[in-house]
């Protein structure tokens, strides 16, 4: 028989292991938040997770600790990751500041830029009146994080676009929020991005773009965590 240690190195390295985060503090955010109305009802969009559950799963096969802040996501996490619930954009945000020594922070989540501003405790029942919900701003988390970075935290930030001018926009984000990476997919198609188990993505830094072609997300990940790997 070989050396245990011989297998356990051939296992790893056919799983795909490596340590090239080894040491590193990962802190990812992945789904979409849910802002509550009334004891059932919430404004929420359709992010799945997907995209965040593949970069923790690929942070940690690459030797990383990771944290996994999960808001309603619809795919099960990886093993191996410690995982935070945070339903709302208070709760990521909450949960950033508890691991702010991170060396890396992936902000893939898709958190609500509003909130009801008044929120039922019970469920509202219903009459026959229009009903108007007044939405207040949540904080940005991802702008906060930018302003008050610790010395040499890499972060990266997603642009979910939907307009033609989407990756000038996805630019500007990179400058307004003061991080190293904006990945830009445009969420209007049903092909890749929310709820879609394939993404094309932009990788926009201020050293330059690199445009990674339709594939799985787990790809578009190891594309993602390449180029942090430079940053680090
Ligand atoms: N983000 C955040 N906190 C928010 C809203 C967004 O941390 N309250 C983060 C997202 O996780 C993402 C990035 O900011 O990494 C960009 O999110 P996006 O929705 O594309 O942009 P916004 O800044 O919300 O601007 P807009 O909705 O006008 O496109």
């Amino acid at each position: 028989m070989s050396e245990p240690e011989e297998i356990y190195r051939r296992c790893r390295e056919l799983l795909g292991e490596t340590d090239s985060l080894a040491g590193r503090q990962v802190l990812v955010s992945a789904g979409g938040t849910r802002e509550p109305i009334d004891a059932v009802r919430f404004v929420g969009n359709r992010s799945s997770g997907r995209m965040g559950v593949a970069l923790a799963e690929e942070a940690r096969r690459r030797g990383a600790e990771v944290t996994l802040i999960a808001s309603n996501i619809a795919v099960g996490p990886p093993d191996g990751v410690e995982v935070v619930q945070a339903p709302t954009a208070a709760d990521v945000q909450q949960a950033t500041i508890s691991h702010a020594g991170a060396d890396v922070v992936l902000m893939a989540a898709a958190v609500s830029d509003y909130r009801p501003a008044q929120t039922n405790e019970a469920k509202r029942p219903k009459d026959d009146k229009t009903w108007q919900i007044e939405l207040e701003p949540t904080a940005d988390v991802l702008r906060g994080l930018g302003e008050n970075r610790t010395n040499g935290q890499v972060l990266v930030g997603f642009a979910a676009e939907t307009a033609a001018n989407g990756l000038q926009r996805a630019r500007e984000k990179l400058a307004a929020k003061q991080v190293d990476l904006i990945v830009y997919n445009d969420v209007s198609r049903d092909d890749v991005g929310f709820d879609a188990r394939e993404n094309e993505v932009v990788i926009v830094s201020a050293e330059g773009e690199r445009h990674v072609a339709k594939s799985q997300k787990d790809e578009i990940a190891a594309a993602i965590l390449d180029e942090v790997e430079h940053l680090i």
